[in-house]
């Protein structure tokens, strides 16, 4: 099997391209990825020599590009993970979401199709999303499969709009599909914007912990080589043209996952306790903030036997002690552009 894994550089993207790359020595895995700021080759430095693995720099939204790459290497099976997928800049830059995950994501299903041209045998098509799609719940209830859409922040519409166009590849042209829906990721080589890396480097660095609102907003977090398995499971077992949703049964309130990795980080650091819990800010909200999000993954869980193998309390010692221990890899990503990010959207 040839498979194409798109944005493999990035945080999810390399841990599927190593489980792949290590797990199948008879596949070829290529890894198609535009190193935007959020993609690093520093993450696969592990894995580069093999000879089951080839990257390639491309930008998924350049059609001829991606045309000419599906007409030489065939690729049986996508992975498709390239993405803009921070929400703030979302909301400060709506159209370079649209680009890439819209447009891009059409870019491939043409490219797929046309490749295959109606003959889809042992092809697949898998689009990784995210539950932001399924818009917030209030203090009850849980996203299953059937969750009507309702995105509200640019990024959950873009994806919304991606899984929407995935579907209906394979309603319309019998494109062989799956999607899964995933919940937040956590883990080593996250690029520090989002919440646990940010506040991990933040901690490190003796800097403010930026709580948006009041922090009462929860999510369900899952440890990302937890969510890499998944994707495994569902790309050999899973259905066409189902969707599955991925969770980590395992949800916290902002502020209670905040002052729980302040605690860890103090012992870590051989600080005094509640040295980092000092530093946490409560600043102004992040517009269109959803209240809370949380996942049935009951269907996975039956249908296909996955379950996350880490309890949360072993998946954040696992993922501060890797940046701890990576500081050079934190370094490198938080010079340049980072700063001015930082100042603009913290300021
Ligand atoms: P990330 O931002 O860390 O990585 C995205 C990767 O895509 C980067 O390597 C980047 O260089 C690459 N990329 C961006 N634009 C590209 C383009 N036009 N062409 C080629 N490559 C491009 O993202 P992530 O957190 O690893 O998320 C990966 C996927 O998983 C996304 O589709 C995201 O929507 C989805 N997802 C993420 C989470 C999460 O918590 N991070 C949860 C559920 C689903
Ligand atoms: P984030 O990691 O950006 O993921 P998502 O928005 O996709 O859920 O944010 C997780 C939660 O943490 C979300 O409720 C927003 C909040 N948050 C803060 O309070 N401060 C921050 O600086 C960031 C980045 C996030």
């Amino acid at each position: 099997m040839t498979i194409l894994i798109t944005g493999g550089a990035g945080f999810i993207g390399s841990h599927v391209v190593r489980l792949f790359v290590e797990k199948y020595p008879n596949y070829h895995i290529y890894n198609l990825d535009a190193l935007t700021y959020a993609g690093n080759l520093e993450n696969l430095n592990d894995i580069v020599n093999k000879p089951n693995y080839t990257f390639i720099k491309g930008d998924i939204t350049d059609e001829n590009f991606v045309n000419s790459l599906f007409n030489t290497y065939k690729f049986d099976g996508v992975i498709h993970l390239a993405a803009e997928s921070h929400v703030d800049r979302s909301i400060k830059e709506p159209l370079a979401f649209v680009k890439t995950n819209v447009i891009g994501t059409m870019i491939l299903l043409n490219a797929f199709k046309k490749c295959w041209s109606h003959n889809f045998e042992n092809k697949r098509f898998y689009h990784v999303s995210t539950d932001e799609v399924y818009g917030s719940l209030g203090e009850t209830g849980l996203f299953t499969e059937k969750t009507a859409y309702d995105p509200n922040s640019p990024y959950a519409a873009s994806k919304a709009s991606s899984d929407h166009f995935v579907r209906a590849y394979g309603e319309t042209y019998k494109l062989p599909y799956v999607i899964t829906n995933c919940s937040n990721n956590y883990g080593q080589n996250q690029f520090p914007e989002k919440l646990i890396p940010l506040f991990i480097n933040n901690i490190i660095n003796n800097k403010p912990l930026p709580v948006y609102g009041d922090g009462n907003y929860t999510r369900d977090w899952l440890y990302v080589k937890d969510h890499a398995i998944a994707i495994d499971v569902v790309f050999h077992k899973g259905l066409n043209g189902e969707m599955y949703n991925i969770g980590g049964i395992n949800e916290w309130k902002n502020i209670d996952l905040v002052k729980l990795l302040c605690e860890q980080m103090d012992i870590k650091l051989k600080r005094p306790k509640n040295t980092s819990e000092r530093l946490i800010t409560f600043v102004k909200d992040r517009p269109g903030h959803d209240l809370r999000y949380a996942i049935d993954a009951s269907k996975i869980r039956k249908d296909l036997g996955w379950e996350p193998s880490v309890t949360f309390q072993q998946g954040l010692e696992k993922t501060i002690q890797w940046y701890l221990t990576n500081e050079e890899w934190l370094d490198n990503v938080t010079s340049g552009q980072y700063q001015s990010y930082f100042k603009n959207q913290y300021n």
